[in-house]
């Protein structure tokens, strides 16, 4: 089966086409982010609209590269949601155009459930239970799914995301957006920092996350070097780097634990904020220590950042379990409105 995968949830417009679910014939991806820069964020409007102008060009380099005709595609997948609305209303429309046109069935996929199911396109097969740890500028989610159609979350942030702590502590320390990259660049080669910040744990027993009081404990200490005149380039490395420190730890620490509680022996990470380095070594050792045959899937920089061979890869399964959608299939901006998402564990209880 030929599957046309569509992605458009943010700032990325991606086309793919796999087949039988698990081999990639190609993966299209534009990002608008260097439009975004200038405002140190995403901004909506402009994401949608570069969405707009360049799903037409992604579409027919897709296919070239595939090496097929659209006549050959046997069903359209494509985000649903979570995301923003303007973004995920372009790939939407543009979806339910083909599947008109070239008489294909259509599918909604859920976005953070396809970041989870980039496992099998690195794997070939997909193993449930499975947990997962989603980390992007949007969100940090830790699911548990147990099939294509039941998701379950067992932690999530009470306020900012992972990658919004990152950018944001990038500001204050006047590095460039998107921030992790910078932050997680700035802070390697260091060893030790003369600062400490606590990690954010909650109650022991939580799943949750919380970033806001870390930001905070680095902005008062900015501060504080500024009006001493000694936030020098060390002094914002070693801030860097001890941020960096406490934010994998804990997203380490309460993934593993995850992953321990629903019965899962993979942890499969995935956003833009997976491919931090430091991030990957802590997960890893934690998996290590873990022991019991306990392994983290850290699928390639392609298939961790936004992309629609995870779509297309998750709609085939979702096709053949449930059948195709209507033509007035709707877009939903938080994951707690998917039709797949059936409560929360707390405290992975
Ligand atoms: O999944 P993603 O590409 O886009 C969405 O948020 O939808 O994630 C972008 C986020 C940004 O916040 C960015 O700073 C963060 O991922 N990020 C990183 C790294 N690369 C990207 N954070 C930490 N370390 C990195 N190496
Ligand atoms: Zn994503």
């Amino acid at each position: 089966m030929i599957t046309l995968g569509i992605e458009t949830s943010c700032d990325e417009t991606s086309v793919a086409v796999v087949k039988d679910g698990k081999s990639i014939l190609s993966n299209v991806i534009y990002s608008s982010l260097k439009e975004h820069r200038p405002y140190g964020g995403v901004v909506p409007e402009i994401a949608s609209r570069a969405c707009y102008e360049i799903f037409l060009p992604c579409l027919d380099l897709a296919v070239k590269k595939a090496g097929i005709s659209l006549k050959k595609v046997d069903l359209i997948a494509v985000t649903q949601g979570p995301g923003l609305m303007g973004s995920l209303l372009v790939g939407l429309s543009a979806a339910k155009a083909l599947a008109l046109a070239l008489k294909k069935p259509l599918v909604g996929v859920d976005h953070v459930l396809a970041h989870l199911w980039a496992a099998k396109l690195v794997k070939g097969s997909m193993k449930f239970p499975c947990v997962g740890l989603v980390v992007s500028g949007g969100h940090t989610l830790l699911i548990r799914m147990t099939g294509p159609t039941e998701a379950q979350i067992m932690g999530r942030t009470i306020d900012d995301a992972a990658g919004e702590a990152f950018d944001k502590v990038a500001k204050m320390l006047n590095l460039g957006y998107p921030g992790g990259p910078e932050i997680d660049r700035l802070s390697r080669g260091c060893r030790k920092s003369r600062f400490k910040f606590k990690r954010p744990i909650l109650s022991k027993d939580s799943l949750d996350f919380s970033f806001s009081g870390i930001k905070t404990a680095v902005l008062y200490k900015v501060e504080d070097l500024k009006k001493k005149k000694s936030l020098t380039q060390q002094s914002k490395r070693e801030i860097a780097f001890e941020f960096q420190e406490a934010l994998c730890e804990v997203l380490a620490e309460k993934a593993v634990r995850a992953a321990r509680d629903g019965h899962s022996k993979v942890l499969v990470v995935g956003g833009g904020v997976s491919a931090n380095r430091r991030l990957r070594e802590c997960i890893g050792l934690r998996c290590r220590q873990e022991g019991a045959g306990m392994e983290a899937i850290f699928p390639t920089s392609e298939l961790s950042q936004d992309n629609a061979a995870m779509v297309a890869s998750l709609g085939e399964a979702l096709y053949r379990d449930r059948g195709a959608d209507s033509l007035d299939l709707g877009s939903y901006a938080h994951f707690m409105e998917s039709r797949y998402f059936l409560g929360s564990k707390t405290n992975g209880k």
